[in-house]
Formats: C-alpha cells, sequence, structure tokens
C-alpha cells in the first residue's frame, strides 16, 4: 500500500487523500449484540451505562424470528436481538460465543458500491445489497464478514427519515434512566488468533482501503506472565479505529487467549466510548453498578505528574478525584488522555467496555498497558483462567 500517513485528529482532519478513498465511511451507524434475553439486556444497558430507548421490532411489529432493542446515547447505537424461537440461526451464534457483538455497522453513502469495493477486493460476502422500505423511505444495506463471525454492514440511510430502520417502531418506555454522558465510540477492538493479526491489518488495507497507523509490539504491551501484540487500524477520515490484537508467547494465558477460548473464536474485544467529562460519567457508572476492573498500585496515582511532564499544567482533573474512582491516565507529545476499563458485562470474560476522554491525546493509553493487564491478570487468576 502506497498510503502515506499525514496526521490524524479523530474525526477532524484526514489520514489521506479523499480521491484515494474507495470506501469513505461517515461514521459507525450502530453495533449489534446477539444476545441470550434482549429484554433484560435492554434494561442493563438503559439502568447501568445510561442508554436511551430508541427503537424495537418483535411481536408486534411482525418480527416472528426475532427480537431488537435499539438503544442510543451520543452518537451511539446499539441494537440487542434475541431469537424468538429454535430455528433461528442467531442461536447457532449464541451457542458458540456466547452474548457478544455480531454487526458493525458503518454509515455509508452507497451500499451498493461499498459492497462492490469490497468484495471485488475480496471480501466475504455476508449479503447483497437490499433495500428496506417503509413509509419513511429507503435504506440500502449490503454485508461481508470480517474476522470470526463477526460482520460488517454498510448502511446508506440518506433517503430516510423513520427512527431507525424500516420494520422498527419507536420505542417509547415509562423508564427512562438519566444519559452518562456518553458521546461516540472512539474504537472498537478485535481479538484475533495467534499469528493472525497481520492477515486482519493487511485485510483492512487491502479489502478497506484502512491504514495502520500505530503498532504496539509484546516488548511494550507485556506484564511478568503475559503479553500480546496490537495495531490500530484507521479508515481515510479517521472517523473509525479498529486495532487488532493477538495473543504473544509468555510464561502464563494471556487475557486475548483467555477471550479466544470463551469466544470460542476471533471477536470483539472492547468497544470505547468517549466522553467530555470521565468523572461524572464514571461517578454514574459506578453508583449505576457497573462494575470496572480492579484499581492499579497507589504508587500509579503518585507517578502521574512525572508521567504528563508539561502537560501536567494543563490537566484540569483532580489526581485524588482520579484515584478515588480509579480513573487511569497517559500522555503524549499531542495532550493527555483519561480512561478506565469496565468488567465483562457477561459471564463469560469476553466483550468489555472502555470509557475514554480525551485531552488531546491520539494514542490509546499505552503507557497504561501495564498496569491495566495486571489487573485483567488478578481478575483472569480469580477466575483460575491466567
Ligand atoms: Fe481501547
Amino acid at each position: 500500500m502506497s498510503k502515506t500517513l499525514k496526521s490524524v485528529d479523530y474525526g477532524l482532519e484526514k489520514i489521506f487523500d479523499g480521491a484515494q478513498d474507495f470506501l469513505p465511511l461517515l461514521g459507525t451507524d450502530f453495533v449489534e449484540f446477539y444476545v441470550g434475553n434482549a429484554k433484560q439486556a435492554a434494561h442493563f444497558y438503559k439502568t447501568a451505562f445510561g442508554f436511551q430507548s430508541l427503537a424495537y421490532k418483535g411481536l408486534e411489529t411482525g418480527s416472528k424470528d426475532e427480537v431488537s432493542y435499539v438503544l442510543q446515547q451520543g452518537k451511539i447505537k446499539l441494537v440487542l436481538t434475541t431469537p424468538l424461537n429454535s430455528k433461528s440461526p442467531i442461536n447457532d451464534h449464541l451457542r458458540k460465543h456466547g452474548d457478544g457483538v455480531k454487526v458493525i455497522a458503518l454509515w455509508v453513502e452507497d451500499a451498493h458500491k461499498a459492497y462492490e469495493e469490497t468484495t471485488k477486493r475480496g471480501a466475504k460476502s455476508y449479503y447483497e445489497p437490499k433495500v428496506h422500505r417503509d413509509k419513511y423511505g429507503e435504506i440500502v444495506t449490503s454485508g461481508i464478514y470480517t474476522y470470526g463471525e463477526t460482520v460488517h454492514v454498510f448502511v446508506e440511510r440518506k433517503n430516510y427519515n423513520g427512527v431507525f430502520f424500516p420494520g422498527y417502531v419507536a420505542w417509547k418506555s415509562d423508564y427512562n434512566p438519566p444519559s452518562a454522558g456518553l458521546k461516540y465510540i472512539d474504537h472498537m477492538v478485535g481479538n484475533v488468533g495467534w499469528g493472525e493479526m497481520d492477515i486482519w491489518v493487511k485485510w483492512y488495507e487491502e479489502v478497506m482501503g484502512f491504514v495502520n497507523f500505530l503498532s504496539f509490539d509484546d516488548k511494550q504491551i507485556h506484564t511478568e506472565y503475559s503479553a500480546l501484540m496490537s495495531k490500530v487500524m484507521s479508515n481515510g477520515n479517521g472517523r473509525i479505529k479498529f486495532p487488532i490484537n493477538e495473543p504473544a508467547k509468555a510464561e502464563k494465558r494471556s487475557q486475548i487467549e483467555e477471550y479466544l477460548d470463551f469466544y470460542e473464536d476471533c471477536g470483539v474485544q472492547h468497544l470505547a466510548v468517549a466522553t467530555d467529562d470521565i468523572i461524572a460519567t464514571v461517578r454514574q457508572l459506578r453508583a449505576n453498578g457497573v462494575e470496572f476492573l480492579p484499581p492499579p498500585p497507589q504508587t500509579y496515582y503518585d507517578a502521574i505528574p512525572k508521567r504528563l511532564g508539561s502537560h501536567m499544567e494543563l490537566m484540569k482533573e483532580d489526581i485524588s478525584v482520579l484515584r478515588e474512582l480509579s480513573i487511569l491516565v497517559d500522555a503524549d507529545e499531542e495532550g493527555y488522555l483519561l480512561q478506565i476499563f469496565t468488567k465483562p458485562v457477561e459471564d463469560r470474560p469476553t466483550l468489555f467496555f472502555e470509557i475514554i476522554q480525551r485531552m488531546g491525546a491520539k494514542g490509546f493509553g499505552a503507557g497504561n498497558f501495564k498496569a491495566l493487564f495486571e489487573s485483567i491478570e488478578r481478575e483472569q487468576a480469580n477466575r483460575g483462567t491466567l
């Protein structure tokens, strides 16, 4: 690939020229989870994470085989889907993987062209372009497989003004917990198998026109016991970021291996969601019962002024509050970022969430990897899976 890396500014600056971009993406459209009980999962995401009721389809709307609840917060849309009978193929997905992300839907201008460009470059088809219509207009979608059984669905919605999709009705609920201030999806991370990271890096470059703009090897991401490698892929306008992890050889089993064992495949490891007030967001999520990874050692917070260097003057947050809430801090040349990671949100130790606030920094918290992974390892040790 001959693309040159210019600059990256989370959705504001282009990574490469639009003319070269055969797959222009306008943003993330929605993320669909296959879950065992969508009604209860929807309650959890509303109560715990502050998502709002947006749309619904099910028996009442003529959907006989599956039910879906659509939740929204800021620009983030989650779709939670459960099969309504044993014939639905969704059961196979659930039996194998448990609850998890099936669809990362990407918002495009032209779903036919997105399908054509990606399949001609080697993408495996999930389904050919199809038109969904109702009285509010039409949406065109098409889909391709990515790692594991995960898929990308391209969504062209320029001729639609309904609440979400044809087939859905507005979901009016009497239960409306307050938003937690989550704004948009910052990045979505995939875990792939041994030796597969570069295969998927190449796939995102060749099939999707993404570029690899950051890499971390096992020398940077390791603890006493385990290691992993990661490469961050970005689309042309910088709005879509997909880091891809693979396990690396070490003394004990890494969190990536644990994920692969329990998801029984490659899949989405975490969704990082952005807030512009992480202290308020995390206070609220904790009060709502969201479980976060255990805190780093207390010396971590003593070392923050040194790690932040000149950014320390710009830092608005009080370190004692960050310590109280176990929020992590990292910095790069351009600024700092604040982040925290939940425990897995289902019983299999698979998918989790990251809450992130960027204050100029464009990295992914590499300076926190060691503290973070040691924290994850303590959890793995508790589960007997280290
Ligand atoms: Fe992340």
